[in-house]
């Protein structure tokens, strides 16, 4: 069968490798997976609660409004409930979003180290990516701006980026905001919102109501620990949510998926907890990283990127065998890179003794 031009020539999505692959083909048991961001304190033990207690009812089909969980958030975030869409994981709505307003010949601008996931689905529907430079591994806002045509639907900021950690901040930002043609869709992608630290980070839902095409997208993968249930959301004017919604699949976040994701956020502890670790793991990544004399980018995230500054796969290899699953990350033109998560304090020490062994080599 032939699949459509644009899907022939898609690079597929590359994740983390799965703890029961690398047990299986090394036949390692005890792995520390550092590769896809997750929160390595697991869930929180209320949405655990709820999920048990939810387990005899899962003969019914979600709601598919998800009701309560854009009740709660409205109330968290304090916009209206008919600005929230949720999706399958942030993923989704990033792909909704798309789905909803690209057209094929439009063009969307995201960074050249940004997350893959913005060209894959641009690509796959028929659209132009055009890729704006990230010198310093930032997002360079003057040059995305020069690059917005007539032809520019959407523009990517991923902030905190991944799998760079930079971020964009405030006044970057509200520049940008006056420049960007209000025909042209900002969508801020947010993931690792809840990890930032930096005083200058801008929260976007702040600028919805001066501008109209704007979306922000967060997670329950990361700080909430719920990464395979797959939830996460959108917010945007209730115009844009309304039509978002007729493209959306009718059922696509699964009950337990709602469930968690409401008790979760009643879980101001565990997500406090989260970060007490985060924070924690990043200050002894920076001191063993500069003792071992190895450049990283300054992390606003849960993960750093670090410079092994020659072909980094013989050193991914060898922190396999040790048990250890980093991220390479040559597909998004970071050819001497390797991504590693924050893990638990246990789990960072076993990475940079693994890693002071191989460079010793
Ligand atoms: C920047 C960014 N956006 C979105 C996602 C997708 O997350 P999810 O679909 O699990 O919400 C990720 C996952 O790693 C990410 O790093």
């Amino acid at each position: 069968m032939e699949p459509r031009a644009s899907v022939k020539n898609l690079i597929p999505y590359v994740p983390g490798k799965p703890i029961e692959e690398l047990e299986r083909e090394l036949g390692i048991g005890d792995v520390a997976k550092m590769a896809s961001n997750e929160n390595p304190i697991g869930p929180s033990p209320l949405a655990k609660k709820a999920l048990l207690e939810h387990m005899a009812r899962v003969n019914l089909y979600p709601d598919g409004s998800c009701f309560e969980l854009r009740r709660k958030l409205s109330e968290k975030l304090g916009v209206p409930e008919d600005t929230i869409i949720i999706g399958n994981g942030s993923n989704e709505v990033i792909e909704i979003v798309a789905r909803t307003f690209l057209e094929p010949g439009d063009e969307a601008i995201y960074g050249r180290h940004a997350f893959i996931v913005y060209p894959i689905v641009t690509q796959s529907l028929g659209c132009s990516h055009v890729v704006s430079r990230m010198p310093g591994l930032t997002h360079d806002l003057e040059d995305m701006l020069s690059l917005v045509t007539d032809k520019t639907k959407i523009v990517y900021m991923a902030n905190p980026n991944n799998p760079t950690g930079t971020i964009v901040r405030r006044d970057e930002f509200e520049w940008f905001l006056e420049r960007v043609p209000e025909n042209v869709i900002i969508l801020v992608d947010e993931a690792y919102f809840e990890y930032v630290d930096d005083p200058e980070y801008p929260d976007t839902l702040r600028y919805h109501s001066v501008r109209e095409s704007l979306v922000t997208v967060r997670t329950f993968s990361k700080i909430y620990g719920l990464a395979g249930l797959r939830v996460g959301y959108g917010v945007a004017s209730s115009d844009a949510v309304s039509y978002m919604n007729r493209v959306r699949e009718p059922f696509n976040v699964n009950s337990a998926a709602q469930i968690a994701a409401c008790a979760a956020l009643d879980d101001e502890n565990h997500v406090a907890e989260s970060k007490k670790i985060n924070c924690e793991g990043k200050k002894y990544f920076r001191s063993r990283l500069d003792e071992l004399g190895i450049r990283y980018t300054e992390s606003h995230a849960n993960f750093f990127l670090i410079d092994i500054e020659k072909d980094p796969m013989p050193v991914y290899d060898a922190l396999l065998r040790d048990g250890v699953i980093t991220r390479p990350v040559g597909g998004y033109g970071l050819k001497t890179h390797l991504r590693v998560s924050i893990g638990l304090a246990q789990e960072n020490e076993r990475f940079i003794e693994s890693l002071r062994g191989i460079i010793k080599r």
